[in-house]
This record gives structure tokens, sequence and C-alpha cells, in this order.
């Protein structure tokens, strides 16, 4: 097969990335095919994988494409304080870059101490906490459903599974929030993270339990109690922040596209349909970083050398016109999207199904409280905060008609 000569690399940053990243996604694939040559942040070269066929290929290769971060061949020229660290770096003890054995051996374990979480119970916190949010915005008759409720709720809940009292909840929401938004330059926020998982663990190493980490900490298969935190931590990250941000799009379609104005009087038939369309159209996690090619080879008519970056293009790939033939919708109750990915790293299948009951109780709890919530800007002035990465709502402006909260005050 031949390999087409290597364009000039696109930034992967830039307004239209962020204002109508269908119509960035369209002329990349256009110019550079499904493959792009892209640069990130101080012109680091990468590849973003837009194909769907390509990333079947990628996620389904994790020897080819692995995880394992130590094989990038661009270490020597990362400045230390490369502002993508974060999330790219070369240690990182945690399930997402551990790889074939190892790999299997953790994602085992946390797949277990998930699938054992009660769907009742966990609907029912859902919205025990959906109703606390609403409860301090509901005798405002105002409110920023991103900031005040869809940047709150998912953290919380995930906290309490784990195991954390409901006291520990408000400092966590503010550490991940603000590191999930660049705010924590002196990585308070991290360190309150770890402190928080290292006592939580070791609190349920002396005295288990009916939660994930006294699951996690019983599994036969034994991971040490370093190996626990770092995986609850990365749980916590990677679950908080696209189920914040699954909860703010989904309101945003149904606060503005007419198909879902009937819903917002009662009916919940269309949150499902809205939160399925979002993962299609407007996904969480646009792309992540990454896979790294383990030897030089062969994708969509590029030569990929031994070491490159490869950077998963989810939103690219569910637009793909070679799967969505027609140019419309798949939507309805299609799911063969890429929004959770694909192969061995895909989100894990309970984790998947956790984020849905959150994001379809925490919809459902908000409309039931709020019927006649609606927008309070132009939905031309909403923006997205500006991330090539995550796509998320800066903010979600409503007003409604002030109700007491469910304790009686309306302030
Ligand atoms: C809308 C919500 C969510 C979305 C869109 C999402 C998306 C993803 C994606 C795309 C990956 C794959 C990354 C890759 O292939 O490199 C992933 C991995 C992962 N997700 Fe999720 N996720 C969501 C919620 C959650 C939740 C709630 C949890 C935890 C309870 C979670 C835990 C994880 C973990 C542990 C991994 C790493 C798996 C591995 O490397 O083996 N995710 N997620």
């Amino acid at each position: 097969m031949s390999t087409t000569p290597d364009p000039a690399p696109v930034p992967l940053n830039g307004p239209l990335l962020h204002s109508d990243p269908a119509r960035a996604y369209r002329e990349m694939r256009r110019e550079h095919g499904s493959v792009v040559p892209v640069l990130l942040d101080g012109d680091v070269p990468a590849w973003l994988v837009l194909g769907y066929r390509e990333l079947h290929q990628v996620t389904g290769d994790p020897a080819l494409f692995s995880r394992d971060p130590e094989l990038w061949n661009q270490w020597d020229d990362i400045p230390e304080d490369w502002p993508l660290r974060a999330m790219i770096s070369r240690r990182q003890p945690s399930i997402m870059h551990t790889v074939g054995e190892e790999h299997h051996r953790r994602a085992a374990m946390l797949v277990a101490a998930l699938e054992a979480v009660n769907p009742f119970d966990l609907r029912t916190r859902t919205e025990r906490f959906a109703d606390e949010l609403i409860d301090a915005i509901c005798p405002r008759g105002t409110a920023d459903l991103v900031g005040e409720f869809a940047m709150r709720l998912p953290v919380r809940v995930l906290a309490w599974l784990f195991g954390f009292d409901d006291e520990d909840g408000p400092g966590l929401v503010t550490a991940l929030n603000d590191i999930a938004d660049g705010r924590d330059h002196d990585r308070s926020g991290q360190m309150l993270l770890l402190t928080s998982m290292t006592r939580l663990v070791a609190a349920r190493r002396a005295e288990p339990a009916d939660d994930v980490v006294s699951r996690m900490l019983a599994d036969p298969a034994g991971c040490t109690d370093e190996e626990i935190v770092h995986d609850l931590t990365v749980m916590l990250g990677a679950g908080h922040l696209p189920t914040a941000d699954w909860i703010g799009n989904s309101l945003r379609l149904m606060l503005t596209d007419n198909r879902f104005a009937a819903s917002l009087f009662g009916g919940r038939n269309s949150i499902a349909e809205a939160m399925n369309e979002v993962l299609w159209e407007d996904t969480p996690n646009q792309n992540v970083a990454g896979r790294w090619a383990s030897r030089d080879t062969r994708l969509g008519g590029r030569l990929i050398r031994a070491g490159d970056l490869l950077l998963l293009g989810l939103q690219g790939a569910n637009s793909d016109p070679q799967v969505r033939t027609d140019g419309s919708a798949l939507t309805g109750g299609n799911h063969a999207h890429f929004s959770f990915g694909h192969g061995d790293h895909r989100c894990p299948f309970p984790a998947q199904e956790i984020a849905e009951v959150i994001a379809r109780t925490g919809i459902g709890v908000l409309l039931d409280r709020l019927p006649d919530i609606d927008l309070a800007v132009p939905a031309a002035s909403l923006t997205r905060r500006p991330s090539p990465f995550m796509r998320g709502l800066s903010e979600l402006p409503v007003t409604f008609t002030p109700t007491p909260a469910l304790n009686g005050t309306l302030a």
C-alpha cells in the first residue's frame, strides 16, 4: 500500500475547534484524510485518528498501539512545564497506563468492584444529591446549570460510591473542578485528592464496609494500597468531568432544540434520546491521548513511526461519513459510537452504566423540580471551555419560576 506524503501539520487548537468542531473535523478530513498530522501545545507532533475504521484498528490492537507512554519518541523535547503533562506523563502507575497481563488484572478488579454497585441505591442516592443541589438554587429563579448542578453532581455520587463520607464531598468537588479547569496552579487540589484517597484506603483496610474501595481491597487479585489509591484517583477524574459534560451538553440540547421541548414539561422519554444524541454529535471526550506505536506501521495511508503518539479522535470518528453514509442521524437507539472508547482500554461497562444512571437521574430530577426552565441568554452566546480534549459548556444560565426548597424555605 502506498503512503500519502505528509502535509503540513494542523495545530490542535484555534477557535473553529471550539465553536464548530464538526466543521473543523470535516475540513481536516477533507484536507488530510482519516489520520491527520497535528501539533499539540508547544508544537509537539502527534496523529489525530478521525476515521471510524482506523480508530477500530488502533483501539483493537493494544500490542501495536500501546497505552504505555514510555514508548513516546518525543520525551527528550518535552519541557518540565509542558501544559499537557497532567494528561500525558511518563510515570503514571494507574490502570490507564498499565498494559498486558498487569492491565487485565487491574481492570478485572475494578470491574468487579463497580459491577457490585446496587443500581437502586445508586439512583436513590443520585436523586438525593440532585435534590440538595436544586434546593440551593430553586428559590432564586435563576441558576447556572453547569457550575451549580452538572459540575457538582457526578463527583458527589462517585465519592459516595467509593466510600467517602458526605462531609468530604464539597472539598472533592472543588479540588476536581479546579484541576479540570486548569486552576490548580499550586497543586493543592491534587494533594487533597491524594491524601483523601490514601486516608480512605487506610480506613477501609482497617474496617471494611459495603463500598467500591472495600471490594477492591478484598479482591483476591490483591493490588497494593498504592495501586488502589492511583486507580481510584484516575476513576474519579475519568468519571466526573465527562459525566458532568454529558449532563451539561444534554441539557443544552434539550433547551435549544424544539424536538426536545415537550420533555421539559414533564415528559421523561426524550432525556435518553437527547443523551444518546449528545454521545454521537457533541461528545464529552472529543479526543483522547492516546496510544503509542510500538513499531513502524501504516495507518490510513500514513507512515507511523515507532514511538509516535496517536490521539483517539472520538468525535471525528463518530461523524465519519463512511459510517454516517446518508450524512444524517444514526443517533436514535444506535449506540455504536466511539464515545466510551473501544478495546481493552475502553471505559469499563459498569462505569458506563454508572455514568448513565447519574446523568439520566440528575436530568430527570432537575426537570421534575423546575419544569418551566428556560435559557436566560440567546443560544448562540453559549460558550465552551477551550480544550481540544473535553467538550463542555463554560456555563448554562437559565431562568425558572422560583419554588420553595424541599425543606420548605423560599428565600
Ligand atoms: C459520560 C461519561 C464517561 C465517558 C464519556 C467516558 C469515556 C471514556 C473513554 C473514551 C475511555 C477510554 C480511554 C482510552 O481508550 O484511552 C474511558 C476510560 C475509562 N473510564 Fe470512562 N467515561 C465516562 C465515565 C466514567 C465513569 C463514571 C467512570 C468510573 C466510575 C469511568 C472510568 C473509566 C476508567 C477507569 C477508564 C480507564 C480504563 C482502562 O484504561 O482500562 N468512566 N472512559
